[in-house]
């Protein structure tokens, strides 16, 4: 259990006990940002960041196990990252391998099943061999559903959903005139996934960024001007207290 063991510091009021005795989020997504200007703030490489940001997720993962949270999304890559430096790019890849190697023993023994959304046309072989990887032998896991997104943009995902519909409609696969707006979401790399009830995004900006645009239609939001590699266990469990004093109306009264 070498990977998921952790120390974490004092929370506080807000404990595991008393969250768990509220309404605990089914499916916490993450948008995980801040890790280059942490970095920079303490005159270390960006490289740093995204590594501290790494260890962050980890205790992240046991911290959704703990509290009974079934599903965690986590924004690690996205579509538009590509065009960052080169030398950044190559940094990020280098360390997404060593992380997936390491951690997985650690999420074979927590009973954690890790799923890859994202687009797999592009991403470098070499890393999506070790993604596919650890989806295979974590594939019958349930305790926590963990779906990295990588190389992941909405609008290229929602696209994608419709080139296949139109596929599938001429194919006849399709009725057209009694299909529900519920159908695209099979369509998805979130496929099977229940919509997220928590959005967390980290960093101090206040926009989504291209993260799952469709599936936040009913989300909970929640911003904080935290960089993710100081997003520890207490800081979630802000979160995830200020969720339980929401009020989810869907649009009723
Ligand atoms: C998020 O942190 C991680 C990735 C996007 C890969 P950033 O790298 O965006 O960090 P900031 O926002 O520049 O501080
Ligand atoms: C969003 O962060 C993507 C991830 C956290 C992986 P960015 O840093 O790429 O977002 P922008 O550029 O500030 O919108
Ligand atoms: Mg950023």
């Amino acid at each position: 259990m070498r990977c998921f063991v952790y120390r974490f510091p004092f929370s506080g009021s807000l404990s595991l006990k008393s969250l768990k005795k509220g309404n605990i989020p089914q499916h916490v997504a993450i948008i995980m940002d801040g890790n280059g200007r942490w970095a920079t703030r303490r005159k270390l490489p960006r490289s740093i960041g995204h590594q501290r940001g790494a260890e962050v997720l980890r205790e992240t993962v046991v911290t959704c196990k703990d509290l009974g949270v079934k599903y965690l999304t986590a924004y690690s890559f996205s579509s538009e990252n590509w065009q960052r430096p080169a030398e950044e790019v190559k940094d990020l890849m280098k360390l997404f391998i060593e992380v997936l190697q390491r951690e997985l023993d650690g999420m074979i023994e927590n009973d954690v099943k890790l799923n890859l959304i994202g687009q797999r046309e592009i991403i470098p072989e070499k890393i999506l061999r070790v993604f596919e990887n650890a989806e295979e032998k974590t594939k019958f896991n349930k305790s926590l559903v963990f779906s990295i997104a990588f190389s992941y943009g909405s609008k290229q995902e929602i696209f994608d959903a419709v080139k296949k519909i139109c596929i599938d409609y001429d194919r006849s696969e399709i009725d057209i005139e009694t299909a529900k707006p519920e159908m695209l979401s099979g369509y998805l790399y979130t496929a099977g996934l229940p919509d997220p009830d928590l959005l967390i995004r980290t960093g101090g900006e206040s926009r989504i960024s291209n993260f799952l645009l469709w599936q936040i239609a009913y989300t909970e939001l929640y911003f904080t001007d935290i960089m993710w590699p100081d997003f520890n266990r207490k800081n979630f469990f802000k979160a995830i207290s200020s969720f339980q004093k929401r009020n989810r109306r869907f649009g009723r009264l």
